[in-house]
């Protein structure tokens, strides 16, 4: 259901550049935590990392303290799934084909689609709001019927740690909001990176907000989301106030 995640002195470095320096957060069990910075902060790569979908120049990443690279990658597959931006899914196929591919760590091997799995699959789609779009070739949904296409793949996988990278950028204000109270109200560990910081604010426990490959800061919204931290990483003077929830909103001056 969920999973703790821990990430301890993570580095990485592509052909000789430091994308990522020591980087070091936790998620508890079925936290959600939003991952900011600026864009080439690092967000994208940290998180195929946090995946194991690549492996760290330095440090570790594991899950429920079990390092992601001693784990059996079919374990991986149905423990933790993500959602990256760019979906390189095969176009012919269907957006129900599409969900179905979140069932495959659970196959035996060789043996077919399951009826559970084929009911599994339409139930994500009609809770994704697109019923109807079971027999849609993917070429011809819009990006952000792709976006929520790709996370009921996402759901289907009951994983224990969901990663997901931007998956609000294509969705509609009432899609995004219907995303991150499914994601707050779940049950599983999730990382999810965004771009807009009042959205992060309201709905994610806690945040982690990276700049040039490094943690500024993390903690809750409050902690994390100050004036000169907003100026300091993303060169924005911003006001403050504290909602009534003690939630901080963020107005960005003209
Ligand atoms: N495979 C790669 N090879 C070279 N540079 C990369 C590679 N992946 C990412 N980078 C660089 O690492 C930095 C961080 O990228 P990324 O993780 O995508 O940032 P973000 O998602 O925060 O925008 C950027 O400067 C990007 O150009
Ligand atoms: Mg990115």
């Amino acid at each position: 259901m969920s999973a703790r995640l821990d990430a301890a002195g993570v580095g990485w470095d592509v052909a000789g550049a430091r994308i990522l320096a020591s980087v070091a957060f936790a998620a508890a069990p079925g936290e959600t935590v939003g991952l900011l910075g600026p864009n080439g902060s690092g967000k994208s790569s940290l998180l195929r990392l946090l995946g194991g979908l690549a492996r760290p120049s330095a440090g570790q990443v594991s899950l429920d303290s079990v390092a992601l690279s001693a784990l059996p990658r079919r374990a991986l597959a149905r423990r933790i799934a993500v959602v990256t931006q760019q979906t390189a899914t095969d176009v012919e196929m269907t957006a129900l084909e599409v969900v179905l591919l979140g069932r495959i760590p659970y196959r035996p091997r060789l043996a077919g689609v399951a009826a559970t799995d084929l009911s599994m699959a339409r139930r994500a789609l009609a809770s994704a709001g697109l019923d109807g779009f079971a027999d849609r070739r993917w070429s011809t949904l819009s990006g952000g019927e792709r976006q929520r296409v790709d996370l009921a793949r996402a759901f289907v996988q009951e994983p224990d740690l969901l990663l997901l990278d931007e998956p609000t950028n294509h969705l509609d204000i009432r899609h995004q909001l219907d995303l991150l109270r499914t994601l707050a109200a779940s049950p599983t560990t999730v990382v999810v990176t965004l771009h807009d910081l009042n959205l992060a604010a309201d709905w994610c426990d806690r945040l982690v907000l990276l700049c040039g490959g490094r943690v500024v800061a993390a903690g809750t919204p409050a902690a994390v989301l100050t004036a000169e931290r907003i100026l300091e990483v993303y060169d924005v003077p911003v006001d403050i106030d504290a909602g009534p929830d003690g939630r901080p909103r963020i107005r960005y001056r003209r």
